[in-house]
């Protein structure tokens, strides 16, 4: 008889289970793609019978998940409980020993904590003494996953004291750090794009490549009471810190012996371990902090949003030029930046090729730029692709030049709608494939290269600039491209 599996939520009326979780997991039910059965069970300190639960998650589907969610809600069951409290979680035992039916330690147990991160330790520790952790390791039937959301930590020591403590109750294999930058298709693609190919692998390095750049921009400001949270993470915590440096890890990294997530990881952390450090002295050179202020797309500036402290050093934009120390990325710049309330709304990686070593086409001025025709563009969102571009010659006499460009858009792929970064995520945790979730010693090195510009910004009192909201960042950022290296990508 198949068991069923259990996906149990904690903090299950906050905004993540109705926004992302459960229409993913409708998704993976209406393509048939969960591995088992499942039960899905909600818990929370409110009171709410299941019955409410369905309807409140019902109402907030898209009408196109409505037909499949007639099906699926009998699954869904709510537990009210403070899941801090052991006492507590014996109830909630109880309750999904029923639902499993006989023989409950065969079913699989997925804990999601969509929890405050100061809960993720005392929760851990009250379902290790309350028996809930408990399986055998590699156990196919009866396992216990713990999935926790980021932020993983604020600095190294905090990251590193909740590693050690998650680490004294679960081994690391139970343990699933979500960043869901790498559940997106185009973020895995970057792996597929540099591996199952040839072509690219030999272009791939200093000798070719002249600069990196990774842009997360986005357009969402301090919507809603999101100030409070921001305020005292900031771009470089909230956005850096993860997500920018994964997508510049699946870049940089050596090939992999395999897709396993032991020698996927392994490569990541030397990325990250090879990232130079930039010393206090060169933080105001190498890296750019700003807040928005009002602009064309926003009557306020960040100052004056909700929640936020007034006189408030947090940035909401960041950029910078980082170094790899490895033989193969040594003297390439990787410009990074992200920010919120910029004037569009993208993510991609653009690999800038280095330039001719003659113009033979005679356009360039001496004294100027050479022309730059081969970039790489992978983009990872929206209008998900890749595009090559290059030089051509213009028909007709002389050597006029034009740049085209060669490209592969997703859409082409007929699928109408690539799927949520939740949906891989879900699957592969509860399949114990931990690939596209982060291993301890991942998070503690990026948080190394953070601490260090954080610390560099305290002890040089380095400027604050400004930009408005709606523009494409502050223009100090520029200057981090040196000489004739280029500019940012203005986006798609
Ligand atoms: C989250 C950050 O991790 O990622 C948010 O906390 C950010 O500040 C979000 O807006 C961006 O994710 P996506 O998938 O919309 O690019």
């Amino acid at each position: 008889m198949v068991r069923p599996d259990q996906l149990i939520i904690f903090g299950a009326s906050g905004d993540l289970t109705a926004r992302k979780l459960i229409p993913a997991l409708l998704h993976n039910f209406v393509a048939g793609a969960l591995p088992r059965p499942i039960q899905v069970i909600g818990v929370s300190r409110s009171e709410r019978t299941s019955e409410a639960w369905r309807e409140g998650l019902r109402s907030s589907l898209p009408p196109a998940l409505a037909e499949a969610f007639v099906d699926f809600a009998p699954r869904l069951h709510w537990v009210r409980a403070d899941v801090a409290q052991r006492a507590q979680l014996q109830h909630l035992h109880e309750v999904l020993d029923r639902l499993a039916g006989p023989e409950p330690d065969t079913v699989g147990r997925l804990y999601y904590l969509a929890l405050a991160p100061q809960l993720f330790g005392p929760v851990v520790a009250c379902l290790d003494a309350e028996g809930m952790l408990t399986c055998a390791p590699d156990a196919q039937q009866g396992w216990r996953r713990v999935v926790v959301e980021k932020p993983f930590g604020t600095d190294l020591p905090s990251a590193r004291a909740l590693n050690q403590e998650l680490l004294s109750y679960l081994r690391e294999d139970q343990l699933f750090r979500i960043d869901h930058y790498l559940g997106k298709e185009t973020v895995q693609n970057l792996l597929s794009f540099r591996f199952q190919n040839t072509i690219f692998e030999p272009l791939w390095t200093r000798q070719h490549v002249e600069s990196v750049e990774i842009s997360v921009c986005e357009t969402v400001a301090m919507e809603g009471r999101r100030g409070a949270y921001y305020d005292g993470a900031g771009a470089l915590r909230d956005m850096v810190q993860n997500h920018l440096l994964q997508i510049l890890a699946l870049i940089a990294m050596e090939p992999p012996g395999s897709l396993q997530a032991d020698d996927v990881r392994n490569e990541k952390v030397k990325v990250f371990r090879a990232l130079r450090q930039i010393p206090a002295e060169q933080i105001a050179r190498d890296v750019v902090r700003a807040q928005y202020a009002a602009g064309p797309a926003r009557d306020r500036g960040y100052l004056e949003e909700e929640g936020v402290a007034p006189g408030s050093e947090t940035e909401t934009y960041v950029a910078i030029r980082a170094a790899i120390d490895t033989w193969r990325w040594s003297g390439v710049p990787f410009l990074l930046r992200t920010g919120k309330a910029l004037h569009k709304r993208f993510t991609e990686v653009v690999l800038n090729f280095r330039t001719p070593p003659i113009d033979l086409s005679g356009q360039a001025p001496t004294d100027a730029c050479p022309l730059r025709p081969n970039t790489l563009r992978l983009r990872i969102q929206p209008h998900e692709g890749v595009v090559w571009s290059f030089l051509v010659k213009e028909p007709g006499a002389g050597m006029e030049m034009r740049m085209a460009e060669l490209g592969f858009d997703y859409a082409d792929l007929g699928v109408s709608q690539i799927p949520d970064a939740y949906q891989r995520l879900l699957l592969d945790a509860l399949e114990g494939t931990s690939t596209l979730f982060l291993r301890g010693d991942e998070v503690e090195a990026a948080w190394s290269f953070i601490d260090t510009i954080r610390a560099g910004w305290e002890a040089t009192d380095a400027p604050i600039h400004t930009y408005p909201a709606g523009s494409p960042g502050p223009e100090p950022a520029d200057a981090l491209f040196h000489g004739c290296e280029g500019s940012w990508s203005y986006g798609p």
